[in-house]
């Protein structure tokens, strides 16, 4: 291929400025033209094509967000909204996509490979909800935004001897909350995949509080309740003083963590050597530290399994 797009859609995530950068200066290096797609699978439909240059990429690599910007298209759902999109691509002589998002996204993506068009998938979500890739671009980053956030709330909640229940993002995935409670020393998590009576909640708080224990952290999954909800019914079971706090969208954002801008940069270039090669509907992963590619329709039809032993093990160590 001699021609390539490049486009961000759905929800933002630190590290897909370092995939767009990798992707537009290897594919330059490798004798192609990249075109950058505005605002997703909208910019798509509304013929919004900029030539990138290895100097549009310049100085993003540190900053969170997407320089491309990123929107959600529900005309891009439709066939007759496909078929406009594939126009406008084979109007400027592109040949293959490169799309940064997250399930919602591949299945555009997919959509795309099935009517011929080869598009390869670059994992960009915080969610971490994607079940042929062991982390998604932007993961690392929110963890660690919301371990700030724990430490924070942690010295409040002490001084005052108070339970806070702190509400993350994840859609129906409580991987957020599952790795920054574990790293954050959660005394309980709460996540979809694993629900849990609030009376035995509320006994391991007193349980806690009877050993010593001056605060407690519950992490909440945003699949699994509402902060204020799940307060009212731990101060209602227990009578401890009870805050809540909701993260919100500051989880999105960030310079993305060493972490973010390796997966970034290796993905952004795996997906450029797919398509040099003429290679499309593959999806970019990472599976026991190796970056690799699948089959797009395969990947997107794999359900992500629940970490029951990771789960056990931070409740264990948070007694
Ligand atoms: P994410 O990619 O973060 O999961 P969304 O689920 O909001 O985000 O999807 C992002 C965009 O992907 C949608 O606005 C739409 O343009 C496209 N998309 C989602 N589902 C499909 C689908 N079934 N077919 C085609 N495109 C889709
Ligand atoms: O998929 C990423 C995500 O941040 C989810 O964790 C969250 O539920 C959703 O997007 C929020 O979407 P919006 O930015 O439209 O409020």
């Amino acid at each position: 291929m001699k021609r390539i797009g490049i486009l961000t859609s759905g929800g933002d995530a630190p590290g897909m400025n370092a995939a767009i950068r990798a992707a537009v200066r290897y594919g330059i290096y490798a004798g192609m033209e990249v075109f950058g797609i505005e605002r997703g699978y909208t910019g798509l439909l509304e013929d919004k094509f900029i030539p990138m240059s290895m100097r549009s990429v310049s100085d993003i690599i540190q900053r969170g967000g997407t320089i491309l910007k990123t929107a959600r298209c529900p005309e891009f759902k439709t066939k007759e909204g496909q078929a406009k999109g594939i126009e406008n691509l084979k109007k400027h002589g592109v040949e293959g996509l490169i799309v940064i998002g997250g399930d919602g996204s591949f299945m555009g993506a997919k959509a795309l490979s099935e009517q011929g068009f080869p598009a390869i998938g670059i994992p960009g979500t915080i969610d971490n909800d994607l079940a042929y890739t062991d982390y998604t671009l932007g993961f690392d980053t929110a963890c660690n935004t919301i371990l700030d956030a724990i430490n924070k709330i942690r010295d409040t909640m002490s001084s005052h001897e108070r339970v806070s229940i702190i509400e993350v993002m994840g859609r129906n995935c409580g991987d957020l909350a599952l790795y920054a409670g574990l790293g954050g020393g959660a005394e309980v998590i709460i996540v979809p995949e694993h629900t849990v009576d609030i009376n035995r909640i509320a006994e391991r708080l007193l349980a806690s509080k009877a050993r010593g224990k001056a605060s407690a952290i519950v992490m909440l999954a945003e699949g699994a309740g509402h902060a204020d909800d799940i307060a009212a019914q731990i101060k209602n079971a227990t009578d401890l003083s009870v805050r809540s706090t909701v993260l919100g969208h500051l989880q999105r954002g960030g310079s993305p963590s060493m972490k973010d801008r390796f997966l970034g940069t290796s993905w952004g270039v795996h997906a450029v050597k797919l398509l040099e090669k003429g290679i499309g509907n593959r999806i970019c992963g990472i599976r026991d530290n190796k970056i690799y590619d699948m089959d797009i329709v395969e990947g997107c039809k794999m359900k992500k399994p629940f970490d029951l032993e990771l789960y056990n093990m931070a409740s264990i160590v948070s007694r």
